[in-house]
């Protein structure tokens, strides 16, 4: 015969053939490796399959195809082997112990200075006062002029201000923040303007040359000092708490008369004295007073029909004492190993 096919088939070696396939199929690690060994041995393109194909004779016929039935079986085996090894190991390689304690992501907080802020807004939001939002470019006229200071007075002078030009400064206060709401509106007023203020000072642990301040204005008829004695106490407690008492010492600013600076009681040592309070028991916090007449004439308010009262203290302060930081640094550093503990 010269059909070379023929020759081929014949040339089958059965037993060869089950020796490799076997070998190979059992020795398949995963599926893919199963995959290949199956198209090899027993695929279209197979010698078995091709062999089958060609058979002439019975017995070859009985001997292949129980070959292709042992190797079916087998492939079959080991695909459920293989099958239950990789659920295994995802059940257990993969397995999440929820035990485990989670990762940590950062959670910020408010800057000291922003919770102050808030405790104060909340504090006269609930007298119902209105939250001024202003600006901290100001005119020489609001910032000075128009709150009296007279004209010899040092914050007028560059060495202590901020001066942009001849008639701008960045706001020594917030008390320009009066001139503007009785400039907008008639009485009667209460609000409350919260920011930053510039002074030409030397960096300190206690001196910044930004901070921030919040200045309070009521004008109504009748209002007298026992009315910023009782706000200011409100405001102490808020920041202090319930047992903050509040007391005045005469002062001077040009804007306010009489004018006075209100002391708390130390938060630190309850009035004890301590190093805080330089051993009075008593803070400063700030500066106030009944409004001047003389600033009302230049709003256009009549100071015969409305009075009232003004004061201004600071946010770092505050936040200082409330929270015990002895240095105003740290509030414009943003050194968030000093501040993650506030
Ligand atoms: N503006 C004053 C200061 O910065 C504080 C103040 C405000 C005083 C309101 C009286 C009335 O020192």
């Amino acid at each position: 015969m010269n059909d070379p096919k023929a020759d081929r088939f014949s040339a089958v070696d059965a037993e060869a053939l089950e020796q490799q396939a076997m070998a190979e199929i059992t020795a398949a690690a995963t599926l893919d490796e199963l995959d290949a060994a199956r198209v090899k041995y027993l695929g279209r393109k197979s010698e078995l399959k091709q062999a089958l194909r060609e058979i002439r004779d019975r017995d070859t016929g009985m001997t292949l195809n129980a070959l292709r039935e042992r190797l079916e079986q087998t492939v079959a085996e080991r695909l459920d082997r293989l099958g239950r090894e990789k659920l295994e190991q995802a059940l257990t390689g993969e397995a999440v112990d929820v035990t485990l304690p989670g990762d940590e992501l950062p959670v910020g907080h408010l800057h000291p200075t922003t919770h102050i802020r808030r405790i104060v807004e909340d504090a006269f939001l609930g007298l119902g006062y209105r939250i001024y939002d202003d600006r901290e470019v100001e005119t020489v006229e609001d910032n000075f002029d128009r709150l009296a200071f007279p004209e010899w007075h040092p914050a007028r002078s560059p060495r202590d201000t901020f001066f942009l030009d001849e008639r701008r400064v960045l706001r020594t206060e917030t008390s320009p923040s009066q001139i503007h709401v009785m400039l907008e509106q008639p009485p009667p007023i209460y609000m409350v303007s919260i920011g930053r203020v510039y002074r030409r000072d030397e960096i300190t642990p206690t001196r910044f040359p930004i901070f921030h301040q919040f200045e309070g204005l009521a004008v109504d008829r009748g209002i007298n000092l026992a009315d910023l004695k009782g706000t200011l106490l409100h405001v102490m407690r808020a920041l202090f708490g319930p047992d903050r008492a509040v007391r005045f010492r005469t002062h001077y600013f040009p804007f306010t008369e009489p004018s006075i600076e209100p002391d708390v009681s130390c938060p630190m040592c309850a009035g004890e004295g301590c190093r805080t309070c330089k051993f009075s028991g008593w803070i400063e916090m700030g500066g106030a007073g009944m409004v001047d007449p003389e600033v009302f004439e230049n709003v256009g308010v009549d100071p015969d029909e409305w009075s009232g009262f003004a004061f201004g203290c600071g946010l770092e302060r505050s936040a200082q004492l409330r929270y015990g930081i002895p240095e105003i640094r740290p509030f414009w550093e943003s050194d968030l190993r000093v501040l993650r503990q506030f």
